[in-house]
């Protein structure tokens, strides 16, 4: 064995020290013994993938001991939790957040070169969980992040997806899709938990019965039974010896083999059932903000709702004697609708298992849960056939019936002459087809409901559920998203971490709003200079990365301009293009002009049914391979699509930015999260009034960021008064030529065809409002060009974003939760004798 890992025989393994212990030959014996142990190799037929699972398993025992006295405080005292449902968790990468969050970073990093290898390249080792499409997953993970950071008691439930979201490559420009096979080499953070399994029933009927009391009730006969298998992940907190679990479902087939079938010869019915069971945890779906009413996507929302809700009611009944209090000790939210059906299952559950009367089992139900919006597209809202549920879920489907009848009386009592108020507010779409409606289930059943920044939450009382805040105006609270600091900053920019750090101690972390103390160096030319220095730092290391992944040189002093986020119409990545062919345009008439050098990077992924969004992908690369190489142009204009954004490759992309492009069309943006990632990150904002950016530009300064576009009101006026794209067309020169030269097939080797769909969809219709937004964009980001060639304001806007952040750190966000809708409090977790910073 090479000397640089110390040999077994001279170290015997003492389980407690090896286990717990974080000195660094400790750490280092942990290391080559889980390498031998957990993975039967030894250094020398070791492979990098080896070492980081080794490296894995040593930071996982680190975090149970921290994990299980967390569930005894939780346990023993009986205290109230916060359930997250959420079909979706986009964890990211979990080494360095745990090396983060144990503060051992340092001391990993000694025994992992002390025994010959490369921390930096162990941890690139690690898939990238893509359990989530986009905002709304990583938003999930950054509250569980808070939520042990702020020790507050909380588990999060969903999905353990065999394949996650796709692996995006490009293919002559287009994108292509990959299966995602994140758990080929075994996921040494979770523990399968097979002992707590729980049964899900599907399909069949409902009878009528007498119970013992002679009382006539509603029991179930189902058609088929899938078995949840529950897999725990450690979540630890930041410097708290808080360990929450997040739990995902895995699905298997109640009996995994059927005998009669394989000894009648059937062998592949044999197997069927198990396969078709198994199916429901499979593959994540794919978001295009259209959902397709899929019977498997309704199946796995059942699924781990169900499992989910007797986990709860389960840890309920161990410390109380019944569930009439379960709000005492439950505060579950539902992240979008994906999770919705849980309110006509635990009215179910309480109604025809626990034989609790309905007024009792609804107050229970309203009590105990809280749903949060994600989107004002209507397309987007989920509903589902009432034939498809009658098949799935029968008993559902009466449970939401009844609700939906009680309910309507009530509106009929409250406004007794509005019949179409019924119409609009019913569960139940009734015309042509009939669907349930998931967003009004969900807000009938829960006490509260939010939107997640402060223009959302006004446009969804306003518009998309006013009928319901008309009726419950207590109810509504706004939410504004955040993201965790610790993940976003630390881990990602640990140069500018080390920089705050020197000067004002590391509390920051735990409390981002100190930031603001360092504006008190806002004129010492020194610290602008450092900070100037250290993004300059940044931006080379992700030229550096550019350049091996995409092949393409670029000037770490042009300005990055940068946007990344899932590709979609409304989020116009296509208006940013707009503005290259714009820039190139003017090039090409006047090779000389001046244009300062600008680098345009794009990330994000299409839905793989959604053509318009992958023609967006294929406009970029096509213009990126024209500019790119076109002598006019003289490296002055770059263009570079970053492959399969996901979190990992956003931990590189935020800390390079200048600019962060935040364009949505205003009104159809919910919150965004990346346009905080940015900000943190000290870059400027170019945006609408939409989403989050109107309340990051009221905290960074006006003065601080690049404000273009009609807002919500002006797009629904325009809209309402007949918006006719083609005289903005007809009306404007450089747009004209823009569209033209896309026409012409200036970017597809002569093709006029490939990008038609695109171009008619602007010139006729323009959903989204580019051409009424081009002008005033395009105006702005001369402005930014402007801005940007005097450095030192440029660099005094960017310190100032990033300090004035902290209002959109998730621990606030959560906070504000935990206050205003669950009601719960922290329950911080005693180790004796242990202190996380000198363990
Ligand atoms: C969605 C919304 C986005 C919001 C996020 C989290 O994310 O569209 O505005 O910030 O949920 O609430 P998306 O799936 O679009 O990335």
């Amino acid at each position: 064995m090479p000397e640089s890992l110390i040999p077994m025989n001279e170290c015997p393994i003492q389980i407690e020290d090896d286990r717990t212990g974080t000195s660094v030959p400790t750490l280092k014996r942990a290391f080559a013994d889980n390498l031998f142990y957990e993975l039967g190799k030894y250094e020398a037929i070791a492979s990098k993938e080896d070492f980081y699972m080794a490296l894995a398993y040593t930071l996982r025992d680190r975090l149970l001991s921290r994990w299980l006295k967390t569930f005894k405080t939780y346990d023993d005292n009986n205290v109230k939790i916060v359930y997250y449902l959420s079909a979706e968790f986009l964890m990211g990468r979990h080494l360095g957040n745990s090396l983060i969050n144990l503060h051992l970073y340092d001391r990993i990093r000694q025994a992992v070169e002390e025994s010959g290898l490369d921390l930096d390249e162990l941890l690139e080792q690690e898939p990238d969980p893509g359990l989530g499409n986009g905002g709304l997953g990583r938003l999930a993970a950054c509250f569980l992040d808070s939520l042990a950071t702020l020790e507050i008691p909380a588990v999060g439930y969903g999905i353990r997806y065999e394949f996650g979201i796709f692996h995006q490559i490009m293919q002559d420009g287009w994108q292509a899709e990959i299966p995602d096979k994140w758990l080929r080499f075994g996921n040494p953070w979770e523990i399968p938990r097979p002992d707590q399994a729980i049964d899900v029933n599907f399909g069949g009927h409902t009878e009528t019965y007498h119970d013992e009391k002679g009382r006539e009730r509603i029991r179930w006969i189902p058609a088929k039974t899938v078995i949840g298998i529950p897999y725990d992940t450690p979540v630890p907190g930041y410097d708290t010896n808080t360990v929450n679990p997040l739990r995902l479902w895995k699905a298997e087939a109640s009996d995994a083999f059927n005998f009669d079938a394989f000894n009648a010869g059937n062998y592949d019915g044999a197997v069927a059932d198990k396969m078709r069971s198994e199916t429901i945890s499979k593959v994540l779906y794919p978001n295009d903000n259209t959902p397709q009413g899929k019977q498997l996507r309704l199946e796995q929302q059942y699924f781990f709702v169900a499992c989910s809700l007797r986990d709860i009611i389960k840890r309920h009944l161990k410390h109380n004697t019944s569930l009439y209090n379960l709000n005492e000790t439950a505060a579950i939210q539902l992240n979008d609708t994906h999770p919705a059906i849980a309110i006509a299952e635990l009215m179910r559950l309480l109604l025809d298992e626990y034989g609790i009367d309905w007024d009792s089992a609804w107050r229970i139900t309203q009590k105990t849960f809280a749903y949060t919006n994600h989107t004002l597209l209507p397309e987007a809202l989920e509903k589902w056939s009432v034939g498809l549920f009658e098949y799935l879920l029968p008993r559902h489907l009466q449970v939401i019936y009844e609700i939906n009848r009680r309910f309507i009386e009530d509106v009929q009592r409250w406004y007794p002459d509005d019949d179409q108020l019924v119409g609009r507010l019913s569960l139940i779409e009734e015309s042509g087809e009939k669907y349930v409606r998931m967003a009004h289930l969900a807000c009938v059943g829960s006490h509260a409901v939010n939107g997640v920044a402060a223009l959302h939450t006004k446009l969804l009382k306003q518009d998309t559920l006013r009928d319901f805040y008309k009726l419950w105006p207590e109810k509504f609270f706004n939410k504004t998203n955040g993201v965790t600091p610790r993940r976003w900053i630390l881990l990602s920019n640990p140069t500018l971490s080390e920089f705050y750090s020197s000067k004002i101690g590391d509390g920051w972390l735990k409390n981002l709003d100190k930031l603001r103390q360092l504006e008190a160096y806002i004129d010492d030319p020194e610290f602008c200079e450092q900070w100037h220095q250290i993004k300059l730092y940044n931006k080379k290391l992700l030229a550096d990365y550019m350049l091996k992944f995409n092949g393409i040189e670029v000037d770490p002093h042009s300005i990055f301009d940068i946007q990344v986020k899932r590709i979609h119409e409304y989020k116009r990545q296509h208006l940013d293009v707009l503005h290259i062919i714009t820039l190139y345009n003017r090039i090409k008439q006047n090779p000389n002009i001046n244009i300062y050098p600008r680098t345009f990077i794009f990330g994000g992924k299409a839905a793989p049914g959604y053509f318009m969004a992958k023609l967006i992908i294929k406009l970029i690369n096509a213009v990126g391979e024209v500019v790119n190489k076109d002598p006019d142009v003289r490296g002055r204009l770059k263009v570079v699509f970053l492959s399969n954004f996901n979190a990992s490759l956003g931990q590189r992309i935020y800390p390079a930015a200048d600019l962060s492009e935040q364009i949505s069309t205003a009104g159809k943006e919910a919150s965004g999260t990346g346009n905080m990632k940015f900000a943190m990150n000290g870059s400027l904002t170019i945006g609408t009034l939409d989403g989050a950016n109107i309340e990051i530009r009221e905290e960074a300064g006006f003065e601080n960021f690049f404000l273009f576009g009609l807002t919500a009101e002006e797009v629904h006026n325009l809209k309402s008064n007949g918006y006719k794209p083609s005289d903005y067309y007809n009306h404007n020169q450089e747009l004209k030529a823009v569209m033209d030269r896309i026409s012409s097939g200036y970017f597809s080797h002569g093709d006029q065809e490939m990008f038609k769909p695109l171009v008619d969809s602007l010139m006729y219709h323009d959903e989204y409002m580019l051409f009424a937004d081009y002008q005033s964009y395009i105006d702005c980001q001369r402005q930014v060009s402007l801005a940007f060639q005097d450095s030192k304001k440029w660099t005094r806007m960017s310190i100032l974003n990033a300090l004035r952040m902290g209002k959109f750190s998730s621990d606030r966000t959560i906070n504000e939760y935990c206050n205003e809708i669950w009601n719960v409090k922290s329950v911080p977790v005693e180790m004796e004798g242990y202190n996380p910073e000198s363990a």
